[in-house]
């Protein structure tokens, strides 16, 4: 379906997603495979271009990621990235070192205006850098193109064979013509045409889903969010009513959402939908829990066992529908990540349900072209850009236990919260904000009495990759209007405080 693509061999660094979507951006497909991939695999791959990603460590170092000669050898444009620049360095024969003075964040940069990388890119500019060696002797052949105070290679090429580094990082704002570079990079360099659009994605994998489905019969847990409603949609244009969404509604959603849902997917869309209202059901297993672990655990198996039962009553089906994406699939050759919180445990495979196949129609996607595909179907802007929410709902925003007063409490509270940073204007720019319930009474004061409730936290954050994350700098008086907004207006809350934790090292849920 995509006739062009760019590979990000990912040597371990922390902005390797961050690169395939700026390439993506672009409209130029980009794949991440790990540095062990086979030189065959990647041959096979027909790339148009190869981005050597960066990594956290030193080239010199004889355990630190490495890939064969012969990759420079494939004839494919490559494009290395700080630890890539190095390896690209190493590998052909340039010297790398400690440098004497490391950079770290915004370096001014002098960069020449006739390397077909720093096409329309102003000369003097500003570029972001995180390194501690640097290429102290470029290799036989590269012309250096850009430099810094302290670091005299900060670019280097050899155009002849198609080869350029940069010692700083074009992919994240802040080296504000990073995009017009990676851009000269795939259209100047490597010549592609850019052909991958979300209005193409559509209309391709609707037709391919018709054709693959053909009259069969398929089954989709919807669970609210973004992902699986998109994945299900572009089964439903695809084959209509041969599709069944079962909608497990465990109450534990944020106000209005459960009708949000219903009435667009059913209502405007007439999606063969199910919804299971199940609050009671989801509250009683909960009923006296109030760790964190073991919540999650009972709602994604209850979540299971609720579609599990109505599967059984629809009957056999040939496919089953995940909204799996992109950063869901991703090899990494860089070892995992320590397990902090049993994430992605609702919609996880039920065991009891026939079916002869999985459906992953998003499967190549990041989060943002998922939204970009909503929007082409015709799925209304306030769900497709719904921030992200996590399976447990809001059971995890509760500290303690769960019970119907505290959560009506919370979605009162949570409304009110998203309503004025809506109304602020801040709700692009905050990637995620909701309320969490504590389970900390103080006494306060209301009219003449004394009052002693609960303690309600605010939270907001920045972030790309949810991996990391600052706590949003809210205006202090968008704070004040919530605060008493939410005081007048829900009970049971005498105390509102804000949460100025980045992540790390607290995570963006309380729990
Ligand atoms: P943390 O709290 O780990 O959250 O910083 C990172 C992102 O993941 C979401 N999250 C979850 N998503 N099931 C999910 O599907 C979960 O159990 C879960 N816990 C956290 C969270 O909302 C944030 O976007």
């Amino acid at each position: 379906m995509v006739s062009e693509k760019v590979l990000v061999l990912d040597f371990g660094g922390q902005y390797n997603q961050l690169i395939a979507r700026r390439v993506r951006e672009q409209n130029v497909y980009a794949e991440i495979l790990p540095y062990t991939a086979s030189l065959d695999r990647i041959r096979a791959g027909n790339y148009k271009g190869i981005i050597f990603t960066g990594g956290p460590n030193s080239v010199f170092d004889e355990k630190s990621p490495h890939y064969s000669k012969d990759i420079l050898d494939l004839g494919i444009p490559l494009l290395g990235i700080c630890y890539g620049a190095q390896l690209m360095a190493y590998m052909l024969g340039g010297t790398v070192t400690t440098a004497p003075a490391s950079e770290y964040g915004k370096t001014d940069i002098k960069l020449s205006s006739g390397s077909k990388l720093f096409n329309n890119v102003t000369p003097r500019t500003t570029c972001w850098m995180s390194h501690t060696d640097y290429i102290s002797v470029p290799p036989e052949g590269f012309t250096v193109t850009g430099y810094t105070k302290n670091c005299p290679c900060a670019a280097m090429e050899f155009p002849e064979k198609g080869y350029y580094a940069v010692q700083f990082h074009p992919e994240v704002m802040h080296t504000p013509e990073g995009s017009v570079m990676l851009r000269n990079f795939l259209f100047n360099v490597c010549g592609c045409k850019g052909d991958w659009v979300m209005s193409a994605f559509v209309e391709e994998t609707i037709a391919g889903l018709r054709e693959k489905i053909g009259s069969k019969k398929v089954l989709c847990a919807m669970s609210g969010g973004v992902d699986s409603s998109v994945a299900a949609l572009l089964i439903h244009k695809a084959v209509g009513k041969q599709l069944t969404c079962v909608f497990v509604d465990h109450g534990l959603l944020r106000k209005n959402e459960g009708d949000d849902v219903e009435r667009v997917f059913k209502g405007e869309f007439d999606m063969n939908l199910i919804r299971v209202n199940c609050q009671e059901r989801f509250l009683n297993k909960l009923a006296g829990v109030s760790e964190p672990e073991t919540k999650r655990k009972i709602i994604g198996e209850e979540f299971i066992r609720v579609f599990e039962e109505e599967a059984i009553k629809i009957g056999a089906v040939d496919y089953l529908v995940q909204g799996t994406i992109y950063p869901d699939v991703i090899e990494s050759g860089v070892g995992d990540a320590a397990v902090i919180k049993s994430h992605h445990n609702v919609g996880g495979l039920p065991k009891d349900i026939a079916f002869k196949e999985l459906i992953e129609p998003l499967r190549d996607l990041f989060k943002d072209e998922v939204r970009k595909s909503g929007l082409e179907l015709g799925i209304p802007a306030d769900l497709v850009w719904r921030q992200p929410f996590p399976g447990p709902g809001l059971a995890i925003r509760i500290m303690g236990e769960v019970t119907e007063d505290k959560l009506s409490v919370l979605r009162d509270a949570d409304a009110i919260f998203r309503d004025e940073i809506k109304k602020a204007g801040l709700d692009r720019d905050i990637n995620q904000y909701f309320a969490v319930l504590t389970n900390v009474r103080s006494v306060g004061v209301m009219g003449d009495g004394r009052t002693y409730d609960y303690m309600l936290a605010l939270r907001g954050v920045t972030t790309s990759d949810f991996m990391t994350a600052d706590f949003a700098r809210i205006p202090y008086e968008v704070l004040d209007i919530c605060s008493r907004r939410i005081v007048n207006e829900v009970g049971h809350i005498n105390r509102i405080v804000y949460d100025i934790t980045s992540k790390p090292p607290a995570t963006i849920e309380w729990e």
